[in-house]
């Protein structure tokens, strides 16, 4: 949304800036945890964890109540970039700016929503799954998107043969990647970065397993890329 009428709001973060921050946030490490947190009171520690196994760089997903709060917290942990996910509504936009999140995920691409990422100065991941998807945000002037769910879209041979007529877009993979075939992705030159759940199982986040949690990390954060 850059002109309402004949006013230009020039506030208004553009597609290219979203796409250049987004992939400053896909490059500090090959894989951007996805995180489900159902109590805040873990996100501290859980934030610590993964930062220190060396991914700086934390998808909060708005599908719990918990959520905002946490985002809130792991923003002031110290080398923390934390982004919120599973973004679907202006109003969704709003409250993860308001919590502190410097960067936004969505499922899927809507008009509606990229309106008001822009308008809100958040950068988002938009999801895509096919070239249409992909095409429609190149149009608009995005560069990075996420790829979503990407193993039950076809996963490698699929961005493998959408990066052929259209390099232009870089991805990063979300949805059935983990330790085991994120090499795969992460070889793909249209590949900055994966992103999952399985650095931050759930059990070990309820049983308080931070020495675990930054083990997986640190295995996630050797991935070569
Ligand atoms: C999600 O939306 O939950 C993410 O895509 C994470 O998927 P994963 O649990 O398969 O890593």
């Amino acid at each position: 949304m850059r002109a309402k009428g004949t006013q230009i709001r020039t506030s208004d973060m553009t597609p290219e800036h979203a796409s250049q921050l987004n992939a400053q946030v896909c490059a500090l490490a090959p894989v951007i945890p996805v995180l489900v947190i159902d109590d805040a009171s873990a996100a501290e520690n859980l934030a610590k964890a993964l930062v220190a196994g060396g991914l700086p760089a934390l998808e909060v997903t708005l599908r719990t109540p918990a959520a905002l709060e946490a985002i809130a917290i792991m923003a002031g942990v110290k080398g923390g970039v934390v982004g919120a996910g599973t973004l679907l509504t202006d109003k969704d936009v709003e409250a993860a700016k308001a919590a502190g999140a410097t960067f936004g995920v969505s499922p899927g691409a809507t008009d509606r929503l990229l309106d008001a990422c822009e308008a809100n100065d958040l950068p988002l991941l938009a999801g895509t799954a096919s070239p249409s998807d992909i095409m429609r945000l190149l149009e608009r002037g995005y560069s990075v998107a996420k790829f979503f769910p990407a193993e039950v879209n076809g996963g490698v041979p699929a961005l493998k043969a959408m990066g052929a007529p259209l390099p232009q877009m870089s991805f990063c993979p979300t949805g059935g990647i983990s330790l085991k075939n994120a090499r795969d992705y992460l070889a793909l030159p249209n590949v900055l970065c994966v992103g999952g759940s399985w650095v931050a199982p759930a059990a070990m986040v309820r049983d308080g397993d931070w020495a675990g949690i930054t083990a997986l990390a640190a295995e996630a954060a050797a991935l070569p890329r």
